[in-house]
């Protein structure tokens, strides 16, 4: 039993193996019917690996697949073609309680039960899974309430009480219920006003240092993605262009790269990172 962050980085050790990548997608394809007849194609032959205790951002222009990859990667979709491995076992293996305990998701809409207080919210999967005896949910669950910066006395709100900067921190907590080794995000900061955002930023950074999570994110927000990601996978044209640092992905000559990145948006976070954005031909 791990209800202690200790305890639960000691039995990660031992179940994952060292050099075996955290999440393997190999040749994956994802292919949904055309509403106009015939069929669409999102992924094609799409190849990507996330190594252990790194924060990798995955950009890409809308409706080009990223929740529909971060799905399949959480086992909620299945893709037409190919593999994914979750260190090392794939992943249409880990059903059911098994995948919970596997991967934390934390949703862009934060998806909380409003008729649950706080700390019934945060303790739901544990619950639901068994995992622990009834006598120690509470206990748990309060640790988790504390580990994301909120208080004791906050354990019986309810959702409509909270702020939005609250909720995600509520949702985490949720995420974080089980010691998964792997953490999804989609668009942590979305609809967070700055100072929440840089506070929510500074949180997910320390948890990522200390629980030695491995972080899947998909986000739009250049600041959120400077301030955390260890590398950048960029999804265009069907498949992974490039998963590099920052630095490398800046340097990758690619329209989307450029109007992501070096677009006013961009510059103007790079600014405040005071690093140079390149130059690009022809401005
Ligand atoms: N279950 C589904 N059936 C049909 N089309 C889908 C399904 N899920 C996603 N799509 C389509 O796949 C594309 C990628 O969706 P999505 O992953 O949500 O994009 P985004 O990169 O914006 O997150 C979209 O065109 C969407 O309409
Ligand atoms: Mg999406």
């Amino acid at each position: 039993m791990s209800v202690t962050s200790n305890a639960s980085e000691a039995a990660r050790g031992k179940e994952v193996s060292a050099g075996v990548p955290m999440i393997e997608v190999r040749n994956l394809w994802s292919v949904f019917p055309h509403p106009g007849g015939g069929s669409v194609v999102i992924h094609k032959d799409l190849n990507l690996q996330v190594e252990r205790g790194e924060v990798l951002t995955l950009v890409g222009g809308s409706g080009t697949g990223k929740t529909v990859l971060l799905r399949q990667m959480l086992g909620l979709n299945t893709p037409a073609r190919g593999t994914i491995l979750i260190h090392g076992e794939p992943l249409a293996a880990l059903s059911g309680s098994r995948a919970a305990t596997h991967v934390g998701m934390l949703f862009q809409q934060g998806a909380l039960f409003s008729a649950f207080s706080v700390l019934e919210n945060i303790a739901f999967p544990l619950k639901e899974t068994g995992a622990i005896p009834k006598a120690l949910v509470r206990e748990a669950a309060m640790l988790k309430l504390r580990m994301v910066g909120l208080q004791p006395g906050d354990a019986g709100k309810r959702p409509s009480d909270l702020s939005g900067g609250m909720i995600k921190r509520v949702a985490l907590a949720r995420a974080l219920i089980m010691d998964p080794p792997l953490l999804m995000l989609d668009e942590p900061t979305a609809g967070l006003d700055p100072d929440s955002s840089d506070a929510f930023v500074d949180l997910l950074r320390s948890l990522h240092e200390e629980l030695g999570l491995t972080v899947v994110m998909v986000t739009h927000d250049l600041d959120t993605l400077f301030a955390l990601s260890t590398r950048v996978a960029v999804l265009a044209e069907q498949h992974i262009l490039i998963a590099a640092p920052v630095a490398d992905v800046l340097a990758f000559r690619h329209p989307f790269i450029e109007h992501f990145f070096l677009g006013e948006r961009g510059r103007r976070a790079l600014e405040r990172l005071h690093v140079r954005a390149p130059a690009i031909e022809g401005q």
